[in-house]
């Protein structure tokens, strides 16, 4: 069958541009009503999307004066969007740092049987500083440490979803017998940081394990990445970046034995869309008008770990000197390397560096025609960059619809894109196999 593109819709706020929330064409609903999110997952649903997907952080970000996120603990709104929808895949966030694999097994084990096959679990170790405070830390945990205990939490809830055999339930009513016990194993886990006895107390999940995602962009983020992941989100600002990330990652999960082509490399792509070129544009300087640089300013800073930058002009062009060396940064070190590169290539004023990553703090972002959007995505597709797409709308529900409407038949028109569900489960649409259980 002809290579497709993999679609999948990225939630953010009211859309991924940092002044969405404020602007007309943005969805009225509060950004706590379930209704909001069921409503895009059902739209991205008509537009025959693999996936949809919940990022998280575990702790409340300094700048929520004119910053809203998405409030609801991801997990809790898959299980709403797995029985108000069929057949889209939903993936939601969490943390190998702040929870433990028991308890995460069981969570998306449990919606994987609620949506029938649907979940994916996006990795990560959970980049913001402050979140150790939430968790009985004062310090934050260092990146080599959060990715070795990641590691070992890897270990050990694949074994746990692996822990009941396909034919475990037999369910045997006139005879008396629910399961079999010689088919559910414990794990006996002992590690450097977990016990675990196991079994999970639940049947195996109908994918057999949960699609596994993973946005990790550094070395270690990429080995790890290389190792676990199926599918991968990723930031770049220019193709190039793109195409050395997709060519990397391809080797790494070769070298480790694996299929490259079981590991979807999906990066970010914020397009705004409208019939001309000229209108598109507008629309855009028209949302960006809207943004505050000081709040720019102070996710920056966030970013950096919480390097100070107060004390830099806006409008003087920025150098690499300004910017504490990512190898010293213990938070997403990875995005603090795209913008340094960004730097370096164009030299922006901390105005326009500010201005572009309202965009879609940091992911690839557009403005163009629907024949320029769907032409971009299939360079990147067919030139080594990508095997789809995470799109980032910067206005939700506005320009998911534009891109529905308008981009993705022209996709379908190329053969680019499925022009209907050939499954029902997110490995389906994703053409990645199911895993065999130990028993196996
Ligand atoms: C599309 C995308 C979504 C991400 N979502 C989250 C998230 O929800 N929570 C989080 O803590 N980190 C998130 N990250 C950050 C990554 O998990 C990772 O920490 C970051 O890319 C830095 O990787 P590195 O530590 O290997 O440099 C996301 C990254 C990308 C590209």
């Amino acid at each position: 069958m002809k290579r497709q593109l993999h679609l999948n819709l990225f939630f953010h706020s009211r859309g991924h541009h940092e002044a969405s929330w404020r602007h007309p064409a943005a969805s009225p609903l509060a950004l706590t009503d379930i209704r909001y999110y069921q409503d895009l997952a059902q739209r991205a649903e008509a537009a025959l999307f693999d996936s949809i997907f919940l990022a998280d952080q575990l702790a409340l970000g300094g700048d929520v004066a004119q910053a809203p996120r998405i409030w609801l603990e991801p997990l809790t709104v898959l299980a709403a969007l797995a029985v108000s929808t069929s057949h889209i895949g939903l993936i939601a966030t969490a943390s190998t740092t702040y929870t433990e694999p028991f308890n995460l097994a069981r969570q998306f084990a449990s919606i994987d049987h609620i949506s029938n096959g649907r979940t994916a679990w996006n990795i990560v170790t959970s980049w913001l500083a402050t979140a150790a405070s939430n968790y009985g830390g004062d310090k934050q945990v260092s990146h080599a440490d959060r990715y070795a205990r990641g590691e070992e939490f890897m270990s050990v809830v694949k074994a746990l979803w692996d822990s009941w055999a396909e034919d475990a339930v037999i369910d045997d009513r006139a005879g008396g017998h629910y399961a079999r016990p010689d088919r559910i194993r414990p794990i006996n886990h002992r590690g450097d940081f977990y016990q675990v006895a196991g079994p999970l107390n639940m049947p195996r999940c109908p994918q057999g394990r949960p699609v596994l995602v993973q946005a990790g962009s550094s070395d270690t983020g990429r080995r790890f990445a290389a190792r676990h992941a199926e599918a991968v989100f990723t930031a770049h600002m220019a193709k190039e970046t793109a195409q050395e990330f997709y060519a990397d990652l391809k080797r790494l999960a070769a070298a480790e034995g694996r299929n490259a082509e079981h590991v979807l490399i999906l990066p970010g792509l914020s397009p705004m869309i409208a019939s001309t070129e000229a209108e598109a544009q507008r629309l855009a300087r028209e949302v960006n008008e809207l943004t505050d640089p000081e709040i720019g300013r102070k996710r920056l800073s966030n970013r950096f770990g919480g390097h100070d930058f107060s004390h830099l002009p806006l409008d003087r062009p920025l150098s690499p000197e300004d910017f504490p060396d990512p190898g010293s940064v213990e938070a997403a070190r990875s995005r603090t390397e795209v913008i340094l590169n960004l730097v370096r290539r164009d030299k922006p004023t901390l105005r326009q560096l500010l201005g572009y990553l309202a965009g879609a703090r940091g992911h690839f972002v557009t403005a163009g025609t629907p024949e320029q959007i769907a032409a971009l995505m299939e360079d990147w597709f067919t030139d080594g960059a990508a095997d789809g797409f995470n799109v980032m709308p910067p206005l939700l529900p506005a320009q998911l619809d534009v891109f529905a409407a308008e981009v993705i038949p022209l996709l379908q028109r190329r053969g680019l894109f499925r022009t209907e569900y050939l499954g029902t489960t997110l490995r389906e649409h994703y053409r990645l196999p199911r895993p065999n259980s130990a028993f196996e």
